[in-house]
C-alpha cells in the first residue's frame, strides 16, 4: 500500500515533470537546462545571467522563470502568487496526488507545511513558532552557539590534522543549535543529519525513482519518530519549543497533531539543512579568497557583512516555485491563471542591475544584505536571524583557531535546490 502510494506521489511530482524537463533541455530550453543539466548544476551562474539577457520573465510552454532582483521580489511579495504548486488548478492529477500523499511520510512541502501553506492557517501557525525566533530570543543564544562552536574546534584541535569540515564542523553545528531549541534529543544529532540529507532531494524539480525511495525511507523513519517523541513531551514537557507548541492552551490557537508534526519537522530540517551549506560555502569562498580573510582577521567587525556576501554569492538555497493563482501581468507579459514560475534566487542575487559587479566576491560590498537568499513576502525565511548569527560565529570562531588549507578536491552536493558542499577536506594549523 505505502509503496503504490510512494509511487504515484514519484510519478506525479517528480516523474512526469523529471521526462518533460529532460526531454525540453535536450531540445536546449534554458529554463529545463538551468533543473537538469549537470554543467549547470554545478555551474549556474552563467545560466542565470543568460536567462536574464532573454528578459525578466522568460517562459517555455510549461513554466516561466525569472533571474532579474525586481522581478524575483516582486513575485515573492505578491500575495496573487501562491507558494503551493498544488495551486496550479491541474484538477485531477492534483486530487490525486494530494490524496496520495502519505501522511506517515509527510515531507518539507507537504501541507500543512509551513512553505506552503497560504493566510489564514500560514497566519495562524507562523503567529505560533514565530515567538520563538524574535531578534531578542536569537540574540539569547549566542554564547551558547559559542559553547557549542569551541567544543567542536577543541574536538578538530584533538584530532588528526586532516579533517572533512562539513562532517566535524558545518553540520554538527547547527543541528546541535536546533536540536536544543526544539526539545530533540542531540545524541539522535547522527540520524537527524541522514534523514535530512536524505530527505533534502524532495526539494528538487526532478527526481529519480531510486533517489525518491530514499528519500521516502528517511520521511518515514523521521516521522514515525517524531510521533513518538510528541507523545513523550505530552508526558513530560520540557523547557523548549516543541513542549510549548504541544502544551499550548485550548482557548488560544492551537496545532492540530498532524500541523504540530510537519511545522516541528520542518524547523528541525530547515534549521540545518540549510545553515551547513552556509558555513560550507563560507569557508570554501574564504580560502579562495585569502585577502579578503586577512581582512576580516584585521576588523572581525566584518564578519557579519562577510556572511551577507556569501548568502548572496553562492545562496544556500538557490531557487524556488511560485504559482500563479489568478492571471495577472509581469514585467509587461501576461502570466496565466495556474502557471508555475521559478524564482532563481541565486539568479536575482547575481542581478548587475541591483549589485554592481556582481561576480566579484566583496565582503566590504555596502549592499550584500538586498540579496534574496531568504526569500521575501510571507514565507521570508522563519531562521533568517539565527543562521546569521551561527554563520557569523562559526566562521569567525574557526578562522581565529586554525590556519585552514584544502588538502583535496571539495565536493558538492547533488542537489539542484539546495547549494553546498557535501565534503570538504581541509588541513589544520593553529591560527596565527
Ligand atoms: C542559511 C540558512 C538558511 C537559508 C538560506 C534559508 C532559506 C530559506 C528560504 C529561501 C525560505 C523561503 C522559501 C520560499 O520562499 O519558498 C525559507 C523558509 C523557511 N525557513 Fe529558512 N533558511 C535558512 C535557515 C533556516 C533556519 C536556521 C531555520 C530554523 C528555524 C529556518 C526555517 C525556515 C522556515 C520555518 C521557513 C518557512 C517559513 C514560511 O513559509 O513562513 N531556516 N528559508
Amino acid at each position: 500500500m505505502s509503496t503504490a502510494r510512494s509511487a504515484t506521489v514519484w510519478a506525479i511530482r517528480y516523474g512526469l515533470p523529471g521526462l518533460v524537463i529532460r526531454a525540453a533541455a535536450r531540445r536546449g530550453d534554458l529554463i529545463s537546462r538551468l533543473v537538469a543539466d549537470p554543467a549547470l548544476r554545478a555551474h549556474p551562474y552563467a545560466g542565470y545571467d543568460q536567462l536574464r539577457a532573454l528578459g525578466e520573465l522568460v517562459s517555455n510552454r510549461l513554466v516561466s522563470a525569472t533571474a532579474t532582483h525586481r522581478v524575483a521580489n516582486r513575485i515573492l511579495r505578491d500575495e496573487l502568487f501562491l507558494a503551493d504548486p498544488g495551486s496550479g488548478g491541474n484538477g485531477l492529477l492534483d486530487r490525486v496526488l494530494t490524496a496520495a500523499i502519505d501522511p506517515k511520510a509527510l515531507g518539507p512541502v507537504d501541507p500543512p507545511s509551513l512553505l506552503t501553506l497560504h493566510p489564514p492557517d500560514h497566519t495562524r501557525i507562523r503567529g505560533l513558532v514565530s515567538r520563538a525566533f524574535t531578534p531578542r530570543a536569537i540574540a539569547g543564544l549566542t554564547r551558547r552557539i559559542r559553547e557549542v562552536a569551541d567544543d567542536l574546534l577543541d574536538r578538530i584541535e584533538a584530532g588528526p590534522g586532516t579533517f572533512d569540515l562539513v562532517e566535524t564542523y558545518a553540520a554538527p553545528l547547527p543541528v546541535t543549535v536546533i536540536a536544543e531549541i526544539l526539545g530533540v534529543p542531540t545524541a539522535m544529532r547522527a540520524d537527524f543529519l541522514r534523514w535530512g540529507n536524505e530527505a533534502a532531494a524532495t526539494l528538487d524539480p526532478d527526481l529519480r525513482w531510486r533517489e525518491f525511495r530514499r528519500a521516502d525511507r528517511a520521511l518515514r523513519a523521521v516521522n514515525g519518530w517524531s510521533v513518538e517523541h510528541l507523545a513523550s513531551l505530552r508526558r513530560e514537557p520540557g523547557d523548549n519549543l516543541l513542549s510549548r507548541l504541544v502544551h499550548l492552551d485550548d482557548n488560544g490557537d492551537r496545532l492540530t497533531d498532524v500541523e504540530l508534526r510537519s511545522t516541528g519537522l520542518l524547523l528541525l530540517g530547515a534549521g540545518f539543512e540549510t545553515t551547513v551549506n552556509l558555513i560550507g560555502n563560507g569557508v570554501a569562498l574564504l580560502l579562495e579568497h585569502p585577502d579578503q580573510l586577512a581582512a576580516l582577521r584585521a576588523d572581525p567587525s566584518g564578519w557579519a557583512n562577510a556572511v551577507e556576501e556569501v548568502l548572496r554569492y553562492d545562496s544556500p538555497v538557490q531557487l524556488t516555485l511560485r504559482v500563479a493563482g489568478e492571471a495577472t501581468e509581469v514585467a509587461g507579459r501576461s502570466v496565466p491563471a495556474g502557471r508555475g514560475v521559478v524564482v532563481l534566487l541565486g539568479g536575482a542575487n547575481r542581478d548587475p542591475e541591483v549589485f554592481t559587479d556582481p561576480h566579484v566576491f566583496d565582503i566590504t560590498r555596502a549592499n550584500a544584505r538586498d540579496h534574496l537568499a531568504f526569500s521575501a513576502g510571507i514565507h521570508y525565511c522563519l531562521g533568517a536571524q539565527l543562521a546569521r548569527l551561527e554563520a557569523t560565529i562559526a566562521l569567525r570562531a574557526l578562522f581565529e583557531r586554525f590556519d585552514l588549507r584544502l588538502t583535496g578536491t571539495p565536493h558538492r552536493l547533488r542537489t539542484r535546490v539546495l547549494r553546498g558542499y557535501r565534503r570538504l577536506p581541509l588541513s589544520r594549523t593553529p591560527g596565527a
